[in-house]
């Protein structure tokens, strides 16, 4: 719900457990006044204290008042050069060559509906739900025009926004950052929660009080990155899992991103976040208009578990898309660890043979199918079969794995090219490089510019001949290095500044096309595992590679950390071999399949090379995933461990949204001698009813307030309960 006061000339947005205020003043200058849990209403700015602050300048409309100060009271949409020190959300560079920024309230409406935004993706309503509402701000000097979208989704604690900028003036700007969000705090001691980590150790939580300065993360790389995710928490400093306020913040956007957290003079935050300002520049002639990324928040008064649940649910079903969003996705093998490049036809049908034995509904075949691609150095970019491996094309495979009754999926690397390829042959110039300079290999391929048209014309051509070639059903859309020498043949000199955000808009063109004209396609984002895993991707791609690292105890931590903000349906997760290619750790079949099943589950090994035992424990694995997807898919979830904290044993669980099913998962992480023994306190139940734990019936409130007597494992064995209402 939307409120303006007109009598206070506030807005106030209200969603089920969270108000938002903003307050029209005097001077037109548009105050940010309170974002918490649910008020009933009232004038929030009356909490503001002016006072005199040495060095805090006074706009001139404040005539003597030293206490009206830009750089003291909380902004909206914070302006630039014209008193405000601390990070602003917009940077411009006029005609005239100055860059001040200094925007006033003009108007604004409220609609029903939530807005979408053109060639970006974005949170979205189904039947007019949800609520608009669009500020309209201006600078009156240099006439740009500046539009804060904020879209509420009541049920999810959502509030969206995004800006949109106009220039009303008469000679070309240049705009130099844009955030999509600016949002001011009063004075505390909060902490601060980013997703770092690196490739094969994706989404680490880092966590931080917040002491007087600029923290941030981000990625120049030209995706969202293994290094940093999208995504930040400001909570109370003593927020748990179930306690306490959290501000959580993510970005619909899969390239350069900033998320950054100043912590001020006066011991207020200030959070923004938005593409990365490095190397951006984006040309605006008079009239011309530029849209930034949407940027989703959700506040929880009831911890950090509240907060992600709520994430969850508003990207499964008001981001993702398509008809695989809420059903349940094949069980699939893929035959990237069993085989790397080598393999043919004859071997991944023997594959698909056993797996269909056992249960596995779906086959994919990873890189090497196409073109000369027996390893990374070489066919990238050229999507003709390799018919030395798979002759007759695809079409005859395809055919081969569906009389054995299962799925046939493909593995694609549409934005790449080698050099050893015919397409880099014909068109050099079609890769990011600079004319003169060498170029900087990344898995010896090169970026294609998506800028061009004529790239993305031919990369979605090529997809459109490949999908209809074979029954294909599925695609792991991988993207396998970061972008270097970005420098395009088609840009002039004073727009090359807009290539990082023009690439990302490409791959999003090539996206929605392919799933407006195969809407039935499931397609699994990958960048070497989970280097692109954002709210962006997820609006084409309802499932991601969540990490090369399949080794069941690292995963432990990388689903952890990614779980912060992304639902398990998301979360490509599979069973690999051991020891593991990655971290050489050997862990029991059984805690791998535990691990897996807490994803999208499914299988990345050659089932015709392990004992009979191990195939008998895959049998039972798959037939106990199809007992209990739906708790995966559309549960909530819980974490009931922290694996980055010294706890002995690992513990999660998914509850059905009517509590009455449960599935919990266990694993022992480290052993130590004569170990002390905790009990597993269960979440998310309902304390009145009573529940069957695996056979044996108890309380409720018991098995949430006592917890459950874990048996005795082993380093890295595992245990799974399920649970039923009696
Ligand atoms: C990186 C992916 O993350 C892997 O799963 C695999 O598909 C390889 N690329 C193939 O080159």
């Amino acid at each position: 719900m939307i409120r303006f006061d007109e009598r206070l000339n506030t807005i106030t947005l209200h969603t089920r457990s969270s108000s938002y205020q903003m307050k029209l003043d005097s001077n037109g200058v548009l105050l940010h006044t309170y974002y918490g849990p649910r008020l009933r209403g009232g004038d929030l700015s009356t909490l503001i204290q002016k006072e005199d602050r040495g060095f805090s300048p006074n706009p001139y409309e404040a005539g003597t008042d030293r206490t009206y100060s830009l750089d003291t009271l909380p902004q909206e949409y914070s302006s630039n050069g014209a008193g405000d020190f601390r990070t602003p959300s917009l940077e411009v560079d006029c005609a005239d060559g100055s860059h001040i920024v200094d925007l006033r309230y003009v108007r604004h409406t409220i609609r029903e509906g939530k807005y979408a935004l053109e060639g970006l993706p974005a949170f979205y309503t189904e039947g007019g739900e949800g609520q608009t509402l669009e500020v309209e701000l201006l600078d009156r000097y240099t006439g740009l025009e500046v539009t804060l979208l904020y879209g509420v989704m009541e049920e999810y604690d959502l509030i969206t926004r995004s800006v949109r900028i106009r220039n009303g003036g008469q000679g070309a700007v240049q705009l130099t950052r844009v955030m999509s969000v600016c949002l001011d705090f009063p004075a505390g001691s909060p902490d601060l929660i980013t997703l770092g980590g690196a490739y094969g150790r994706e989404r680490e939580p880092v966590r931080m009080p917040l002491t007087q300065g600029v923290h941030t993360a981000g990625s120049v790389r030209g995706t969202s990155s293994h290094q940093q995710n999208p995504f930040m928490v400001l909570c109370d400093h003593d927020a748990t899992e179930d306690s306490g306020c959290c501000w959580g913040m993510a970005l619909v956007y899969s390239g350069n991103f900033l998320a950054s957290a100043e912590y001020t003079q006066f011991h207020e935050t200030r959070l923004t976040m938005g593409i990365n300002p490095y190397r951006f520049a984006w040309r605006l002639e008079p009239g011309e208009q530029f849209v930034a990324p949407e940027a989703a928040m959700i506040f929880s008064d009831h911890g950090l578990g509240q907060m992600s649940r709520q994430f969850h649910k508003a990207i499964r079903c008001n981001l993702c898309r398509g008809p695989w969003k809420n059903s349940r996705r094949p069980i699939l093998i893929n035959n990237w660890e069993a085989t790397f490049f080598h393999f043919n036809a004859d071997k991944i049908v023997s594959i698909a043979e056993t797996a269909g034995k056992v249960g596995i509904e779906m086959m994919v075949m990873d890189d090497g199918w196409f073109g000369k691609r027996d390893s990374d150095f070489s066919g990238l970019g050229d999507w003709n079969v390799n018919e030395k491996k798979l002759p007759g094309g695809l079409a005859p495979l395809a055919q081969r794995i569906n009389d054995l009754g299962m799925k046939f999926g493909l593995w694609v690397e549409p934005e790449m090219v080698s050099e050893d390829s015919d397409l880099y042959r014909a068109h050099p110039d079609w890769a990011f490089q600079v004319p003169g300079r060498p170029m900087t290999r990344g898995r010896s391929q090169l970026v294609l510019d998506l800028t061009r048209q004529e790239v993305r014309e031919y990369i979605l051509e090529n997809l459109r001949t490949t999908l209809k070639s074979a029954h294909i059903e599925y695609v792991k859309w991988d993207m396998n290095r970061s972008l270097t020498d970005v420098w395009s043949a088609r840009l002039p000199a004073n727009r090359q500044g807009e290539i990082y955000h023009r690439y990302v808009l490409g791959v999003y063109e090539i996206l929605e096309a392919i799933h407006r004209e195969f809407p039935d396609l499931l397609i699994e984002g990958c960048s070497g595992g989970g280097g692109r895993f954002d709210c962006g991707m997820l609006h084409y791609t309802p499932q991601i590679w969540c990490s090369d690292n399949t080794d069941a105890m690292d995963r432990l931590r990388i689903q952890y950390g990614t779980s912060f903000c992304y639902p398990c349906a998301a979360v490509g997760a599979h069973v690999s071999a051991t020891p593991n290619c990655m971290t050489h750790r050997t862990t029991p079949m059984h805690t791998r399949g535990v691990v897996a099943a807490a994803g999208t589950f499914g299988y990345e090994l050659d089932l015709n090379e392990i004992t009979d035992e191990e195939l008998e424990e895959v049998r039972r694995q798959i037939t106990h995933f199809k007992t209990c997807w739906d708790l995966v898919l559309r549960g909530d979830y819980y974490r009931l461990s922290n694996p980055f904290a010294e706890e002995p044993f690992q513990a999660w669980m998914h509850v059905s949204p009517d509590k009455d099913r449960a599935l919990v998962g266990v694993v022992m992480d480290k052993i130590h001698a004569n170990p002390c023994r905790p009990r597993l306190r269960l979440k998310g139940l309902d304390p009145q009813a009573d529940y069957r734990v695996n056979g044996t019936v108890y309380g409720g409130d018991q098995l949430m307030y006592a917890g459950l007597a874990l048996p005795v494992l082993d380093e890295y064995e595992a245990v799974q309960y399920d649970i039923e209402k009696v």
